[in-house]
């Protein structure tokens, strides 16, 4: 198996040093479970976005996007089971107070671990090393907030915990306004919001994240071909697009009594982290339970028509679930290497946040820096994330793009002014190469 060659510390501290993810509400000492992207985080947090919105929405004839509302109608929660069991189990110590997740404390444990089997176990309180646990209880992890200026019980609405909720609301109003045939699917990127007992490992487990769901609509007998094939285009997703090695990435059939209420089947694709094998992301079947429950919670009919043979029936579902945080942590591991003299970020080039760094090799000689400002304006009409580095040394430069992963360094010098080369460094092998500026 590969493995990363980065600690989750290093990698933290690349991205706070270099501008990709802050604490958030740093200023005032930080918000547990909440992460703030600076200015590198943001172009690589968006490329790989934009990269599953293209490879999964753009290119595709049978994928369709939606953008919907995050504090939805809190029927939404109900019909969909979140009120009633989106919960996690919650333990205490009764000597220091510390709430921790019980499933977290005991290696190999699920969320539907009993009390009775965490006593058995009686791990030490991670935080004072007592054993005097409370009874384990569910705890609801959705956030509630109200809407309007009264806050009483007829306000309560909730951050919603999935955007998967905002395609199923919404699936109705597509079929009746561009009449897609099934199979079909419906994507969303967005905000989701969980109230993590125990938020941790960087952005792994975060209160708020982003979500990419795709829920793809199926005729109820074919769920197992979809699910099949769903499964075989997210690896090639992860692996082709995202360039995340195959040999860190392992899928996990989830036993029934650890599936979300909702699903009859679901792989989790874990991937080795620099603190072991976490969920990267899901694929749910989740059967026609949300647009059945919709149905029965709203009275208005959920049913597809099939054109050609007029038969009505309720499509079935299938889930691939992400989250941004997690494949961006999962693209830092991967790309995350510490040589003898540098540390390097082997970003795929699709993902890197800038592709060309371009720099004089002297910043006080009038002339390269005019002929450096020609090309990166060539490059920059052609690339647009191209980025300019004037400062220090070219070692230096060259260290600092190589921990932002920028592809290649561009430096202009004397030599350039007469036959119009260019040096040209390659950030995986750091190899030079001298070429005409026009062929860039
Ligand atoms: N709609 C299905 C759903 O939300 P999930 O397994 O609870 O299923 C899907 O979440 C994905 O969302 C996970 O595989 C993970 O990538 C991401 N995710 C869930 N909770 C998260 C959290 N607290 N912090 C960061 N990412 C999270």
């Amino acid at each position: 198996m590969s493995k990363t060659t980065g600690k989750l510390e290093d990698i933290v501290s690349l991205c706070k040093r270099r501008g990709f993810i802050f604490p958030g509400s740093d200023v005032y000492g930080g918000m547990a479970g909440t992460w703030d992207f600076g200015p590198l985080g943001v172009m690589l947090k968006r490329n790989i976005m934009n990269a599953w919105w293209r490879f999964w929405v753009d290119s595709r004839d049978d994928m369709y996007g939606v953008d919907a509302a995050i504090i939805m109608n809190p029927k939404t929660w109900e019909a969909s089971g979140h009120v009633a069991t989106f919960a996690d189990p919650l333990v205490e110590c009764k000597e220091c107070h510390g709430r921790f997740r019980a499933d977290k404390l005991v290696n190999g444990a699920t969320e539907s671990i009993t009390t009775e089997e965490f006593l058995k176990v009686n791990p030490k309180c991670p935080t004072c090393g007592k054993q005097a646990w409370s009874e384990i209880r569910k705890f609801n992890m959705m956030f509630q907030t109200h809407v309007g200026p009264v806050s009483d019980d007829t306000s309560i609405a909730y951050l919603r915990p999935e955007t998967a909720q905002g395609i199923f609301t919404n699936y109705k109003n597509v079929v009746d306004t561009i009449y897609p045939n099934l199979p079909f699917g419906l994507a969303q990127q967005g905000k989701a919001f969980r109230n993590e007992i125990s938020p941790r490992d960087f952005i792994l487990r975060d209160r708020e994240c982003s979500q990419m769901e795709i829920e793809y609509f199926v005729r109820p007998d074919e769920w197992e071909k979809e699910f099949d094939k769903m499964l075989r285009e997210q690896h090639y997703f992860l692996e082709q697009v995202i360039g995340l090695p195959a040999g860190m990435i392992h899928d996990l059939d989830v036993p029934a009594e650890d599936r979300a209420h909702y699903s009859k089947r679901t792989v989790d694709m874990m991937f080795d982290y620099p603190n072991g094998e976490e969920e990267l992301m899901g694929l749910a079947y989740r059967t026609d339970f949300d647009l059945s429950n919709i149905q029965r919670a709203s009275g208005k009919s959920m049913e597809y028509r099939d054109k050609v043979t007029g038969e009505s029936f309720i499509p079935h579902v299938i889930e691939p679930s992400i989250g941004v945080e997690r494949l961006f942590l999962a693209v830092l591991s991967a790309a995350y290497v510490e040589e003898e003299d540098r540390v390097v970020l082997k970003l795929p080039e699709n993902l890197a946040p800038y592709k060309f760094c371009v720099s004089p090799l002297l910043k006080n000689k009038p002339e390269l820096v005019a002929k450096a400002k020609e090309v990166y304006q060539i490059l920059k009409d052609k690339y647009i994330f191209v980025t300019w580095d004037d400062s220090g040394n070219i070692g230096k430069r060259y260290k600092k793009q190589d921990e932002i992963g920028t592809p290649k360094c561009v430096v202009i010098d004397f030599d350039s002014l007469e036959d119009d080369t260019v040096t040209v460094r390659d950030r995986d092998t750091t190899e030079q190469v001298r070429v005409k500026a026009g062929e860039l």
